[in-house]
């Protein structure tokens, strides 16, 4: 099982986003996965739950934790039953954060590119390290730029990767861009290939310019989601098995 963990102390930097659109295409890919959700707030326990009382099945095994002292027990009860656990910790720092780190394969730090939220974000990835040292073996880990903007990249953006560039730190090539539909799943307890059908139910009749204005956002998320998992995936310690 590959156990990848979403950190960062900041809260908003989008964690549970990055987590959700990664559990997602890693299932559409055929694999199982289990999500850990280690905040209080419940997002994605609340997003499954709305899909239980919708009656849609849930595609992936969630489990909350809702204390430090039950996150061990919790991580070996799923060991064996999922090829892939997403853990998507809240946004503080506790030890849970550690618990969290030491289990990982991959730890990635979602944050926004922009000066203020990368100090934060390097305080993250010191965390990560600190708890590597502690456990003398490095744990992999990797900066993702979120909510960036599809058209243009800013020069917030270039600058901060120019920086993580001349400090070593790893950054994914593939960033999150910011889309409508990645907060849709969570209003609507949906995943974005079921946005995706839905669209293209209700705009069967419609003109071709009108589908495309509709679909066509969709269908870029789901492009970007993809990619960025691609890119994940291909971070994870090769010889590890899948199971
Ligand atoms: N790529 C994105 N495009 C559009 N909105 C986004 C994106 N990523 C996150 N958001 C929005 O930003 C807010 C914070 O995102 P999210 O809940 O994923 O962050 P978080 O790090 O998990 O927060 P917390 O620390 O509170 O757990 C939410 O309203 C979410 O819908
Ligand atoms: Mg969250």
């Amino acid at each position: 099982m590959f156990t990848i963990t979403f950190a960062n102390p900041k809260g908003g930097s989008g964690k549970t986003t990055s987590a959700m659109l990664l559990a997602e295409q890693i299932r559409a890919a055929g694999a199982t996965v289990a999500i850990l959700d280690c905040d209080p707030n419940q997002n994605i326990v609340q997003w499954d739950a709305q899909r239980a009382e919708q009656g849609r099945a849930s595609p992936f095994i969630v489990r909350p934790v809702p204390t430090e002292a039950q996150f061990l027990d919790t991580v070996e009860d799923i060991r064996g039953k999922a090829d892939y656990l997403i853990i998507d910790l809240e946004g503080t720092a506790s030890n849970l954060v550690t618990y969290a780190i030491s289990r990982s394969d991959l730890v990635l730090i979602p944050f926004e590119p922009t000066p203020m939220e990368a100090r934060q974000a390097a305080r993250a990835v010191q965390l990560v390290q600190n708890t590597g040292r502690m456990m003398n073996k490095a744990v992999a880990h990797a900066l993702l730029f979120t909510k960036v903007n599809a058209a243009i990249q800013t020069n917030d953006e270039k600058d901060v990767r120019k920086e993580t560039q001349a400090n070593d730190i790893p950054v994914l090539r593939a960033a999150i861009v910011r889309r409508a539909a990645f907060t849709r799943i969570f209003r609507e307890g949906y995943l974005l290939s079921e946005l995706l059908e839905q669209a293209r139910e209700e705009v069967k009749a419609s003109t071709a310019s009108a589908q495309e204005r509709v679909l066509k956002p969709l269908e870029a998320a789901i492009q970007n989601a993809r990619e960025y998992t691609q890119e994940v995936v291909n971070h994870l310690p090769q010889q590890k098995a899948a199971a």
